[in-house]
């Protein structure tokens, strides 16, 4: 069989948990490819909420099998937290969860130059989510850091030494004031990796491509968005891994022509969180009413989303780097009530009208270009059939699937796994 993609097209959190959630019934697998507890997706059915970090979103299918591939990198402080939330509800995660011997350790020094990197940059901080990710991809691309399968060896403690010692002397460099009891933290650290081990570790692309010739269904869980990718979002305010359609082939190990379709997330409007540019962002009750009625809070560091109107000049971009096949958009419930809404069709970038994504979207040379249309009154929270939803929104539906020459398959109203509409 082959493996199919969901992939954030915006700046992350789109709403990947619950569709991955949603789509678990169909697949055999489902694998997270890269990022690490910078990830939070949230989950919603029978009233309860989880969010997950570095699970793959199908941990509450018994049946189906969930990978933590090469390209994803693991803080066993926080996963062991996680495998801890999951025991109220009874998931047998030793049988259903295993993880690649090739991922990343996040070390606790890695959070540590990760706060001192971002208090040295001052006002131009990344607004990192502060876990370390940024130092342990460092680490991997520099050849330096510990994997997942290190830790079966006997001397992986001494490799720990060396490389806390020197990310020690690295934090001295920073300059910057920051407080911490490494002995505390790796007390925390050991338990962890001891709880971790407990888990199957596995060489998860031979898993994988075995898989793939015994005819299982694979889904591969991106996280963050496309916007966010180390070579096509919006350098440097992005995260340190390839969030798109390439990432899940070397955070998996699978061959390109191995992967089927490209699902396709995005918002019905945009956010963003932590620094960097945003061409549509509202700053006015228009942005404050979205971010109200969306509930738009980080789901890790629980800080406010910024948020504006769609940007269609943007998801081109993602939709064509991406290989997208269908889209699914997410909280149209959101919209219900606004008079009119925009879509950003075009930028005036430097006096000149254009269609791409240029190589610099900051505000000084990239001003919207927006279409108007009307908006629809009517709450969608209830609804499940496509012949429901308003016809101000399946007008809003029918302009995005011209302009994005995609077809819309899914059209989320709410957070519950049951307020999702397939067209
Ligand atoms: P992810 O990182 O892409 O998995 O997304 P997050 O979980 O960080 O953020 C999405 C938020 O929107 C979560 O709080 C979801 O419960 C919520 N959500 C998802 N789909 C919908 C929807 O269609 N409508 C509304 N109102 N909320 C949604
Ligand atoms: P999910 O998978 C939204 C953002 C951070 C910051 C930048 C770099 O839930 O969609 P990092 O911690 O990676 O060094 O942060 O990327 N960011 C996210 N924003 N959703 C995410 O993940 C994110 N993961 C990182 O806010 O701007
Ligand atoms: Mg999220």
């Amino acid at each position: 069989m082959a493996v199919d993609l969901l992939l954030g097209l915006q700046w992350g959190d789109e709403g990947k948990g619950k569709i991955v959630d949603v789509l678990t019934k169909d697949y055999g697998i489902i694998a997270r490819f890269q990022g690490g507890p910078n990830a939070g997706h949230t989950l919603e059915f029978d009233g309860i909420k989880h969010v997950l970090r570095t699970i793959p979103s199908g941990i509450f299918h018994k049946e189906s099998m969930n990978i933590i591939g090469n390209g994803v990198v693991i803080d066993p402080v926080v996963f062991v937290k996680e495998l801890e939330g999951l025991d109220k509800f009874g998931i047998d995660y030793k049988k259903t969860l295993i993880v690649s011997r090739k991922a990343h350790v996040i070390l606790p020094t890695h959070r540590l130059l990760d706060a001192a990197s971002e208090a040295s940059k001052g006002k131009a901080k990344i607004g990192s989510t502060l876990k370390g990710i940024g130092p342990t991809y460092m680490d991997k691309t520099g050849r330096n850091g510990i994997r997942i399968g290190d830790l079966e060896l006997a001397n992986w403690e001494e490799k720990y030494r060396s490389l806390a010692d020197k990310h020690e002397a690295m934090i001295k460099f920073y300059d910057v004031a920051i407080e911490y009891d490494l002995n505390e933290l790796e007390k925390e650290f050991f338990e962890a990796v001891k709880a971790l081990k407990e888990l199957t570790f596995i060489d998860s692309e031979e898993y994988l491509n075995t898989a793939i010739k015994n005819g299982t269904t694979i889904l591969a869980e991106g996280a963050q968005g496309s916007l966010l990718d180390i070579d096509f979002g919006t350098y440097p305010f992005v995260t340190s891994s390839n969030t798109t359609a390439a990432g899940a082939c070397t955070g998996l190990g699978i061959a390109p022509n191995k992967v089927k379709e490209v699902y396709g997330i995005f918002k019905a409007y945009t956010t963003r969180v932590g620094s960097g540019p945003f061409p549509t962002e509202l700053f006015d009750e228009t942005g404050a009413k979205m971010a109200k009625i969306g509930n738009e809070f980080g789901a890790v560091t629980g800080r406010p989303r910024r948020c504006g109107w769609l940007d269609l000049v943007a998801l081109k971009y993602a939709v064509q780097v991406n290989g997208v096949t269908q889209l699914m958009m997410m909280k149209g419930d959101v919209l219900s009530g606004f008079d009119t809404l925009k879509i950003c069709t075009q930028y005036k970038y430097k006096g000149e009208t254009i269609s791409h994504l240029p190589y610099n979207i900051e505000p000084e040379n990239v001003t919207p270009i927006y279409t108007e249309v009307k908006g629809w009154k009517e709450d969608l929270t209830g609804m499940t059939e496509a012949s429901q939803l308003p016809k101000a929104l399946n007008d809003y539906i029918d302009f995005l699937e011209k302009e994005l020459e995609v077809p819309i398959k899914i059209v989320s109203v709410g957070p519950d796994r049951t307020q999702t509409i397939h067209r």
